[in-house]
């Protein structure tokens, strides 16, 4: 089977040990587990991965319900009963009751697929242990239909969660695993710049030094993340907003903070002497933002 290697695309940047990381996990054949805050574009390196190689992307979204059972297949025996009753088919054949999940669907896949299982720790702790055996043999068998379904191509698995909660040992222990950290100012630039290529620079330096400041004050409900800091940098572009208003101001701040303490934080620091910036005399509405 010929290798590929990633690369990175165009819109992603993606640092060496994090490149590195992806192709040593795609030759061992292992899971990647990748852990950071939300917004360091976990979700968005298994799309990265896809594009880049040119494999399908499979995305299991993880929930608090979710069971690793569903990812392997599902007997729907609800149609199966409902068939027997009203309908005209042949329900003997168990096979047509099947429905594959989200990881046999990446085993029967005709070309190697990448399968993202987005926030592991949603689920209770026994789900990433209930799926190790798959994940390591590459096939699972259906005792309903007698049949073994088998990796046609093992998937370049990414594995995401949201840093909190501590996953199994025995999980871990088969995983490559990598650590994005929250981007530094520099890093944060150049995302913002490959959101936004036409961004004038002081606008973004602006909208950097406001952000970075917010995200400091101690005590923050809910820290904005990378894709609060895209859609504020969009709505200060659509809204016309000058550079030197950005920090004054700090407008439509309902676009980087979702809980009302935050809020009123931000803006009562913003106004006390040792705020973003020595406030002189300026008097504008700074509540006059977009506020979800
Ligand atoms: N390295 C990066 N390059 C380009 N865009 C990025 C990068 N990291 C994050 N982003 C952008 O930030 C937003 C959040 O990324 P996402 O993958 O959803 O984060 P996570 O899954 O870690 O919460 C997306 O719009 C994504 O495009
Ligand atoms: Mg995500």
């Amino acid at each position: 089977m010929e290798r590929s290697i990633y690369q990175g695309t165009a819109d992603y940047l993606v640092s060496e040990d994090l490149r590195n990381a992806v192709n040593i996990a795609m030759a061992l054949g292992r899971p990647l587990l990748i852990k950071g805050e939300p917004g360091t574009g976990k979700t968005m390196l298994a799309r990265s991965i896809a594009e880049g190689l040119g494999m399908p992307l499979i995305i299991w979204n993880i929930k608090s319900t979710t069971k690793a059972q569903e990812g392997l297949y599902v007997y729907d025996t609800v149609q199966r009963l409902y068939d027997s009753q009203f309908g005209d088919r042949d329900v003997s054949d168990i096979r047509q009751y099947i429905r594959l999940g989200k990881l046999g669907e990446a085993f029967v896949s005709e070309k190697q697929a990448v399968l993202l299982i987005d926030e592991i720790d949603k689920a209770d702790l026994e789900f990433p242990n209930d799926l190790l055996w798959e994940l390591d043999i590459m096939n699972f068998y259906i005792p309903e239909t007698g049949e073994t379904i088998s990796a046609r191509h093992r998937p370049v698995v990414v594995i995401t969660s949201n840093a909190e909660k501590e996953l199994p040992d025995a999980f871990l222990r088969r995983c490559i695993f990598h650590y994005i950290s929250f981007p530094d100012e520099e890093m944060m630039a150049n995302i913002v710049r490959v959101h936004h290529p036409n961004l004038e620079s002081n606008l973004l330096a602006e909208a950097l030094k406001a952000f970075y400041w917010i995200r400091s004050l101690p005590g923050l409900l809910k820290k904005p993340s990378t894709s609060e800091l895209l859609d504020w940098v969009q709505a200060l572009v659509v809204g016309g907003i000058h550079p030197d208003r950005v920090t004054a101001e700090i407008p439509f701040l309902g676009v980087l903070l979702k809980k009302n303490q935050d809020f009123d934080q931000v803006l009562r620091r913003l106004h006390s002497p040792g705020g973003l910036q020595r406030q002189t005399g300026w008097p504008g509405n700074v509540r006059s933002g977009i506020r979800n």
